[in-house]
C-alpha cells in the first residue's frame, strides 16, 4: 500500500472514491468537504439536513457522484464530538475509511482534524497514516486462498490531498514518519501472531538478525551455551522444559549518542507459555503463543528507532525461551540462582515471565541506563484489572513515570499507574531461597506482586509495563484485528522520540 502526498483541492482528483471527513452537529460542510458539496449541487448539506448522515464517530455513508466531479464516488466518515477528537480518533476514523475502500484499487482522502479538530497538519498525517495501515492489516499468511478471496481487499494507492502549499512539507514528513511506526507495529504483530511452533526463541533471534541487517542496528545473540556461561539462571531455568534452546537477543542502535543517556528496553519472549509442570487449564492456552508480544514490541521499537534515525543510544533486550514440561522441566520446589546472584524458590513454574525478565534486568545494569522501561504480558491478574484497555505500569521514578503517561496521552496507548508497596515484595519472602517467584498461598494484587518481584533486580531509573491485556484481542477493535495489537511500538517510539529531545 502506497500513501502519497499531493497539493491540489480533492474537489478535482479524479478518483475512484475521495474520503471525507465530518464532525458531529455539521450542516454546511466547509473548507474541502465544502468545495465537494458546492460542485455536487449541495448534495452533502442535503444528506446532513436530512439526518441521513449525522457525523457521529465511526459512521460512513458511500454515495456516486454521477459524472459532476472526477471521483466516482464520495465517502462521508463521521469524526463525532469535536471535543472529543484526538489523533487517536483520527487514527481510528482513517481506519475505517481505508477499510470501507478496500473493494477499490485507490481513493483520496484529506488530513482528519487539522481543521476544526485542531491537530498540528504533522500529527494528523501521522495519525492517518498510522490508522490506515494498521487498520488494514491482516495476518493472512497461513490463508491459502487468501489471496484469491475478496477479502485481501484492492487498495494499493491512498492519496493524500493538501489544498494549502504551506502545510505541504508538515503532511509528507507526518506520513512518512506514521508509515515507518505503523510498519514496525505491523513487524511486532507479525511476530506475535505467528505460531509457537515456527516462532521458536531460534527464530526470534534470526528475525532480529535479519531486522538488524535491514535497518542497520547491532546485534548480538547469546546462545544456550553463553547464557550458560553468563550465570542467566532465570532463563535457563524456563528454557529446560524445551526442546527448543532459549536465545538472549541484544540490539543496539546508535550507541555514539550518549548524550541524554542510555534507554534499555527489556522484553519478555515467551514464545510458548504452557504453564510448565504448574499447567495452565486447556482452554485459551492458545493464545498463549501472544507471550513473547512484549518482545515484539522491544523488536518493532528498535525496528522504528532505526528506521527514524532517532538520535539516542537504545539498547533491546529480549529473553526467548519456551515454557514446556518434559522431565528436564523445573519443577515446583526446586531453587535456582539468577544472574547476579539471587537465588529463587519456584513455586509457580507458571510465574516464568518474571524468571526471563529478572535475569535481562540485571544484564542491563551494565550499560549504566537513564531509564529501563520492560514490557511483559506478565499477569493475567493484570487482565482483570483494566482489561484489554490499558497496560499496567509499574515505576520506580517520577519523572518516568510522567515521561511515559505523556507518550501513552499522544499515541492512544493507555498505560496506568499501579503501586510498588514493600508489603507486595514481603508476600514472597521464602524460608529456603531468597525469594519465591509466586504467592504461595492467597491470589492477591497478582500484578503488583509480580511487579515486585521486578524490582528486586533494578538499580535504575525502571519502568515495567504489564501488557496482558492490551498485547492481544478476541475481537477487531478501533485499528486492531483480532490478534495481536502491537502494543508498545509506538508509545515507546513516541517516548523515545521525545528523550532525544530533552536537554
Ligand atoms: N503469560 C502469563 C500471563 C498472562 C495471562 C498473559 C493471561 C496474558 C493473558 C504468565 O506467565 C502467567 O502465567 N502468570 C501467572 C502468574 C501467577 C502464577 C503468579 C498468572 O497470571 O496466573
Ligand atoms: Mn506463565
Ligand atoms: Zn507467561
Amino acid at each position: 500500500m502506497k500513501l502519497i502526498a499531493e497539493l491540489g483541492a480533492i474537489s478535482v482528483v479524479s478518483t475512484e472514491t475521495i474520503v471525507l471527513g465530518i464532525f458531529k452537529g455539521v450542516q454546511r460542510p466547509g473548507g474541502a468537504a465544502g468545495g465537494v458539496d458546492k460542485k455536487l449541487g449541495g448534495a452533502l448539506s442535503d444528506l446532513l439536513s436530512d439526518g441521513d448522515f449525522q457525523g457521529k464517530k465511526g459512521e460512513t455513508f458511500l454515495l456516486r457522484t454521477d459524472g459532476k466531479i472526477l471521483a466516482k464516488r464520495v465517502l462521508l466518515v463521521g469524526l463525532g464530538d469535536p471535543e472529543k477528537f484526538s489523533t487517536d480518533v483520527a487514527r481510528e476514523v482513517s481506519a475505517i475509511a481505508a477499510k470501507t475502500c478496500a473493494k477499490f484499487s485507490e481513493m483520496a482522502t484529506i488530513v482528519h482534524g487539522s481543521g476544526i479538530g485542531g491537530l498540528e497538519t504533522k500529527s494528523a498525517a501521522q495519525a492517518l497514516a498510522e490508522g490506515i495501515l494498521l487498520g488494514t492489516y491482516k495476518f493472512s499468511k497461513y490463508r491459502s486462498n487468501f489471496k484469491a478471496n475478496d477479502e485481501k481487499g484492492k487498495l494499493e494507492k491512498i492519496r493524500v490531498v493538501e489544498f494549502d502549499s504551506k502545510k505541504l512539507s508538515a503532511l509528507r514528513i507526518g506520513l512518512e514518519t506514521g508509515e515507518k511506526i505503523a510498519r514496525a507495529t505491523c513487524t511486532a504483530r507479525d511476530l506475535a501472531n505467528e505460531p509457537g511452533l515456527t516462532l521458536t526463541p531460534k527464530e526470534l533471534a534470526k528475525r532480529a538478525e535479519a531486522m538488524a541487517k535491514s535497518f542497520e542496528l547491532e546485534c548480538k545473540i547469546l546462545d544456550e551455551k553463553t547464557i550458560e556461561k553468563e550465570g542467566m539462571g532465570g532463563i535457563l531455568s524456563v528454557a529446560r522444559g524445551s526442546e527448543e534452546p532459549p536465545r538472549f537477543i541484544v540490539l543496539e542502535h546508535n550507541a555514539s549518542a550518549k548524550k541524554q543517556g542510555t534507554v534499555v528496553l527489556v522484553g519478555k519472549g515467551i514464545t510458548f507459555d504452557s504453564g510448565g509442570y504448574s499447567l495452565k487449564p486447556r482452554d485459551g492456552m492458545g493464545d498463549m503463543k501472544f507471550d513473547m508480544s512484549g518482545a515484539a514490541a522491544v523488536f518493532g521499537a528498535m525496528q522504528a528507532a532505526a528506521d527514524l534515525n532517532l538520535p539516542v543510544h537504545v539498547v533491546g533486550l529480549i529473553s526467548a525461551s519456551e515454557n514446556l514440561v518434559s522431565g528436564r522441566a523445573i519443577k515446583p520446589g526446586d531453587v535456582i540462582t539468577m544472574l547476579g546472584g539471587k537465588t529463587v524458590e519456584i513455586t509457580n513454574t507458571d510465574a516464568e515471565g518474571r524468571l526471563v525478565l529478572g535475569d535481562a534486568l540485571v544484564y542491563a545494569q551494565r550499560y549504566k541506563p537513564k531509564a529501563v522501561i520492560d514490557l511483559a504480558t506478565l499477569t493475567g491478574a493484570c487482565v482483570i484489572a483494566l482489561g484489554k484497555e490499558a497496560s499496567g505500569l509499574f515505576c520506580n521514578d517520577k519523572e518516568l513515570t510522567q515521561r511515559l503517561q505523556q507518550a501513552s496521552e499522544a499515541t492512544g496507548e493507555r498505560v496506568w499507574p499501579l503501586p510498588l508497596y514493600d508489603e507486595y515484595r514481603d508476600i514472597l519472602k521464602s524460608e529456603v531461597a531468597d525469594m519465591m517467584n509466586s504467592n504461595l498461598r492467597v491470589a492477591q494484587a497478582g500484578a503488583c506482586v509480580g511487579a515486585s518481584f521486578l524490582k528486586e533486580f533494578v538499580n535504575y531509573p525502571w519502568a515495567h509495563l504489564d501488557i496482558a491485556g492490551p498485547a492481544y484481542n478476541v475481537d477487531s477493535r478501533k485499528y486492531h484485528q483480532k490478534g495481536a495489537t502491537g502494543f508498545g511500538v509506538r508509545l515507546l517510539v513516541k517516548f523515545l522520540t521525545e528523550w532525544a529531545e530533552k536537554s
